[in-house]
């Protein structure tokens, strides 16, 4: 029987290479821990429904070629949530005219996205991302991995190859997980993509940083399901203040020493995240959660 999750979002913080570079950073996933199931469970599938009602058009994508790994996957995701004592009779509730991938979406925790490999590479012929992290998901439809990944600086030095290379090779039987992680001062499950260029509010100071801003890490698995051959992306948002971050005080160190190496064109890329993490290193030293020497060393 599957247990509640408890994974944190500082739980998934690891430090960056030295010098800095974009790194696959996948690990063996154990399937027990590919769909998280929390005390949030019914409330954020209450605000999920209802962002997907009122903006459908900018959630939702399914390509007819997707219906079958579709059809796989809610058979893997009914497996899978059935094993949870409370859901044990859960459904996924098809509605006329929806597509597959909505009704899925409805019953998880999570966003999910559906590859398919085409000639010019893996492709995402569906998806349903109601809750991005400051990503603009109708431009990525139908899109494969290098043109959803374009706005991202270095990914064609550091990553293009090597996920071309690891999406053909990955085997149904090692499914795995990688992270991201963004700073914000925004605790709303959907973030829309200007926010990253925001200026930092005004009334967030070095005083009350650590309970307004947030680390938000994108828990990220995939899958390849054997029958229909396509890879599930699923991308479940943890978010954690930095006040509670800082009761690790490895992690936090670790944190803001991996964002200060982050070369200039990462930085305006991530523009938010850099300069939240400029005022929580600022309050972190005052305060003495870290020294200078900590935070040069790590
Ligand atoms: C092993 C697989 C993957 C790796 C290593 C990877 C890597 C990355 C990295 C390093 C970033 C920038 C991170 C940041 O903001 O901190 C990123 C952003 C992103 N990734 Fe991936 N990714 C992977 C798989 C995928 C898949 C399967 C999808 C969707 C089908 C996807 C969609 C995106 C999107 C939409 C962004 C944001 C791009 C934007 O700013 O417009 N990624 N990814």
């Amino acid at each position: 029987m599957l247990k509640h999750s408890s994974i944190s979002a500082a739980d998934l913080i690891s430090p960056d290479p030295h010098p800095f570079k974009w790194r696959m950073g996948v690990k063996p996933l154990n399937l027990e821990q590919w769909l998280l199931v929390d005390q949030e469970r019914d409330t954020d599938l209450e605000e999920i429904g209802q962002l997907i009602d009122d903006y459908r058009d900018e959630i939702i994508y399914c390509e007819p070629s997707a219906y079958e790994g579709c059809d796989e996957l809610s058979i893997e995701v009914l497996q899978h949530l059935q094993q949870i004592h409370d859901l044990k009779t859960l459904k996924i509730d098809q509605q006329e005219g929806q597509a597959p991938i909505e009704a899925i979406r409805r019953v998880v925790q999570e966003d999910l996205c559906l590859l398919e490999r085409r000639p010019e590479g893996w492709t995402m012929t569906a998806c349903a991302v109601a809750i991005p992290t400051q990503w603009d998901v109708p431009s990525k439809y139908g899109k494969t991995l290098d043109v959803i990944h374009e706005p991202v600086p270095r990914y064609d030095t550091d990553l293009s190859q090597p996920m071309g290379t690891f999406f053909d090779r990955l085997r149904p039987e090692a499914p795995v997980w990688r992270a991201n992680r963004t700073l914000t001062d925004d605790p709303n499950l959907r973030l829309a993509p200007q926010r990253r260029h925001h200026p930092m509010r005004d009334d967030i100071s070095i005083n009350n940083v650590a309970d307004r801003v947030w680390l938000r890490v994108e828990y990220q698995t995939l899958r390849r399901l054997p029958q229909s051959d396509v890879i599930i992306f699923t991308i479940r948002i943890l978010r954690q203040k930095i006040a509670s971050v800082a009761d690790h005080p490895e992690t936090l160190i670790q944190l803001l020493s991996s964002l200060a190496k982050l070369p200039s064109e990462v930085r305006s890329y991530k523009d938010s995240t850099w300069r939240h993490a400029q005022l929580i290193r600022e309050w972190a030293l005052s305060t003495g959660q870290a020294t200078e020497e900590e935070l040069n060393e790590s």
